[in-house]
């Protein structure tokens, strides 16, 4: 038996009703194939900042580090919106990010067929879209220094962040683009604003330097402000996003959009080595969080996602996904994807009928 030390961080608003559904399934698929998975809960977020007064407690880095994997589930809330920004939730998340050394977010966005009628978008624009977003993680305007809000001499208040990239944190993000798009269509598409940011005149130029290594790789570049456009007009044409911290975050929301709803995109984020870090796209969710309305299948795709980039368990992974096709299939619906004729499940109906679909397999 190959066993596994999952750290669970559920976190706040929807995120502990996911997650169950979440570890559910890998409870069944783990006595399928045989795996043993040793769950760990650990506190993050608003939660953390309730039990302990910190958004990310010492100890619950050190139990992640000593993980296998951790698959996190959603952080956030208004209760905690007003906190100065080290006590916020956000904070919490992105020290797990920088702490972990997760510098690489692999998003994809994938429209399955099943779902075409829940997007906002025509059947001829989404359908056969697969597009992966890898947005880089630990750097840019999230972590460039000097941040803060400070004092002028006038006495006017003045708030600053800072986008910054250095070259080797441009070429490690670009290489884990380019040996991904090599698994999947061969074409990076290099979003970036270089028209206007001196930051990214050196991203273009170093992405367009690694391409020499990578001949078999067709790379474009995209302005960010077009790159939105065009995710609209005609998603098809990308194949790998290659993307920095915020204009990943903005991009991959928008991608969501394009799979129907932001309910269904699950994400990995991931380092050089150690534990990496698995994780809905979408927030917590507040207006919809207790009331069992939440669609759980982003956070059970991240757990498909851990298995095959964390664990290496890709046998696993597929039985997850397989089953999330056939309860899609069968016409079960959360609210966020419903539409005319199918069944309206809650959370934790969408989790039972995933795990009778699953032992069926
Ligand atoms: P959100 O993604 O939480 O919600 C946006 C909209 O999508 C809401 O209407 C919500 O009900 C809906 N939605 C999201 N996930 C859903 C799901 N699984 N099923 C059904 N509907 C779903 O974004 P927001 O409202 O901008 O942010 C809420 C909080 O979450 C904030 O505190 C924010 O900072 C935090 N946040 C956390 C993460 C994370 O933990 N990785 C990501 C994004 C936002
Ligand atoms: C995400 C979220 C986070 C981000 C926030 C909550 C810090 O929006 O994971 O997409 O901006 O990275
Ligand atoms: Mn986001």
């Amino acid at each position: 038996v190959q066993n596994y030390r999952i750290t669970l961080l559920p976190g706040d608003g929807i995120g502990p009703e996911i997650m169950a559904v979440a570890v559910d399934v890998l409870k069944v698929v783990g006595k399928q194939l045989n795996l043993s998975f040793e769950f760990q809960e650990a506190l993050i977020g608003g939660a953390a900042i309730d039990a302990t007064g910190s958004p990310l407690p010492a100890a619950t880095l050190d139990i992640c580090r000593n993980s296998d994997a951790v698959l996190l589930a959603a952080i956030g809330g208004y209760k905690w919106d007003s906190l100065p920004r080290h006590l916020r939730p956000e904070t919490g998340l992105l020290g797990l990010r920088s702490g972990l050394g997760l510098f690489a977010n692999l998003r994809p966005a994938k429209i399955l067929p099943q779902l075409i009628d829940a997007s906002s978008l025509k059947r001829e624009v989404v359908e056969g879209v697969d597009i992966m977003v890898v947005r880089e993680l630990t750097g840019g305007v999230y972590f460039g220094e000097p941040k803060g809000i400070f004092t002028t001499e006038t006495g006017e208040k003045r708030g600053v962040n800072t986008m910054a990239y250095t070259e080797s944190e441009i070429d490690r993000i670009g290489r884990v683009a380019f040996e991904t798009a090599q698994k999947r269509g061969g074409k990076v598409c290099s979003v970036d604003k270089a028209n206007v940011l001196e930051v990214s005149q050196l991203w273009r130029d170093r992405i367009t330097a690694l391409a020499a290594d990578y001949s078999n790789i067709e790379l474009s570049h995209m302005y960010v402000d077009n790159a939105a456009m065009q995710l609209v007009r005609c998603p098809k044409q990308f194949d790998t996003i290659l993307t920095s911290n915020l204009f990943g975050d903005i991009l991959s929301d928008a991608a969501a959009m394009l799979t129907g709803s932001i309910g269904m995109l699950p994400s990995a984020s991931l380092g050089a080595d150690g534990a990496g870090v698995f994780e809905p796209v979408h927030g917590s969710a507040p207006d919809i969080a207790g009331q069992d309305k939440a669609n759980p299948l982003a956070q059970v795709l991240s757990a498909a996602m851990m298995l095959r980039y964390g664990l290496s368990q890709p046998v696993a992974a597929d039985k997850i996904e397989q089953a999330v096709l056939k309860v899609l299939d069968q016409g079960d619906r959360t609210g966020d994807i419903m539409s005319d004729g199918m069944n309206l499940l809650g959370c934790r109906a969408m989790g039972d009928s995933l795990i009778q679909a699953l032992e069926q397999q």
